[in-house]
């Protein structure tokens, strides 16, 4: 696994004054009608706030179905908020006439099973010259091909591979061309939902690599999905941690991984194994059943049906994403790093 990058960020926030590439303010999202709603709505994400720096790497946690892949789309205008927005270097995704188009050139997204997100008829070559062809981004059929090939060598390929199909390839290596796909564009930023789930445990460290190496050479600004704490961790400058469609903490990845502050957070980390001597003496905490359906989340603090530490108050108020230290956690008994 590659080192954890130097963090650009202190506090939570961007050391610098500079503006954010990608600011998400109170986004909301609920479906109706879902096949496994029962004919409620299903509050995918309820209420997410974030701020996304040029250059870092903002990694998010959850469960599945805690909303992490309609935050994504949404992210990347796929999907439009019922409520909230997103903007782009200050300017909101969508305008009436959709996204405006250099905003979708500039953010990208990797997908989490490349077997069902490249398209099986196509060759390497058409799935990563697609988003050049759209965007006109090469002159003719040869400039294409040249810079296909360097994309491909980017991401690890060689290029005198691009004439074959995706199932020719290895799962590591379809991942490739999905990230060859997005960097297609120079984008600044990428959107990458759960980019190595879909792999073999040995597979992932390496493509993890790869993000780390693209975002220290390219200096592209990433938004990291992942159920899987430990993959986060790596690749991470700042993490946020969801549950039920919000956040339930965030902050710089030492920090929320070194001294979490919402119980959910201690939860998780003790599910995964530990390579922290100072927490590996600390009992596993279990979390009890599996989250409450999105369809009627609990009132009070979402986490409060599975917390070890909620009273009555939980039930009730809702706690909001408070500075704890130098992160942020939304619980009313977030504990401080002593
Ligand atoms: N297109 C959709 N229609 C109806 N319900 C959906 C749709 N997409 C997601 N959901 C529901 O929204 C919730 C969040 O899903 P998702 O964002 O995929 O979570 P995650 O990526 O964290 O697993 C889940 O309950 C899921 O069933
Ligand atoms: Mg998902």
């Amino acid at each position: 696994m590659a080192p954890s990058p130097e963090p650009t960020t202190a506090g939570g926030r961007a050391a610098t004054a500079a503006e954010p590439v990608l600011r998400a303010s109170g986004l909301h999202k609920t479906y109706h009608g879902g096949m496994l709603s029962r004919g409620g709505a299903v509050r995918a994400v309820a209420g997410v706030d974030l701020e996304l720096y040029a250059g870092e790497t903002l990694g998010i946690v959850g469960e599945s179905g805690c909303g992490k892949s309609t935050l994504a789309r949404m992210l990347v205008g796929l999907e439009r908020p019922d409520q909230g927005e997103v903007t782009f270097r200050g300017r909101p995704f969508f305008t009436r006439g959709g996204v405006p188009r250099d905003i979708r050139r500039r953010v990208q997204m990797v997908f989490q099973d490349p077997l069902t997100s490249l398209n099986p008829r196509m060759t390497v070559h058409d799935i990563v010259a697609e988003p050049l062809r759209v965007h006109r981004l090469s002159p003719n059929a040869r400039a294409m091909r040249d810079r296909v090939g360097e994309l491909l060598t980017l991401v690890g390929l060689p290029p005198d591979r691009m004439n074959r199909f995706p199932h020719e390839f290895s799962g590591g290596q379809r991942q490739r061309v999905g990230i060859a796909r997005a960097l297609a564009t120079e984008p600044d930023v990428i959107v990458c939902d759960e980019p190595v789930s879909a792999l073999d445990m040995s597979v992932q460290a390496q493509v993890v690599n790869l993000f780390a190496e693209l975002q220290s050479t390219l200096g592209v600004a990433l938004v990291f999905i992942a159920h899987d704490l430990a993959v986060v961790r790596h690749v991470s400058h700042r993490v946020g941690v969801m549950y039920l469609g919000k956040l339930a903490e965030m902050g710089p990845a030492a920090e929320v991984y070194g001294a979490p502050a919402h119980p959910y957070t201690m939860a998780l980390m003790s599910a995964a194994p530990v390579p922290k001597p100072q927490l590996r003496g600390r009992s596993r905490i279990m979390l009890a059943g599996d989250p409450p359906s999105p369809v009627a989340p609990p009132p009070g603090c979402r986490f409060h049906t599975r917390c070890w530490k909620a009273t009555e108050r939980c039930a009730e108020v809702e706690p909001a994403l408070e500075a704890v230290g130098d992160h942020f956690a939304a619980c009313h008994y977030a504990e401080r790093a002593s």
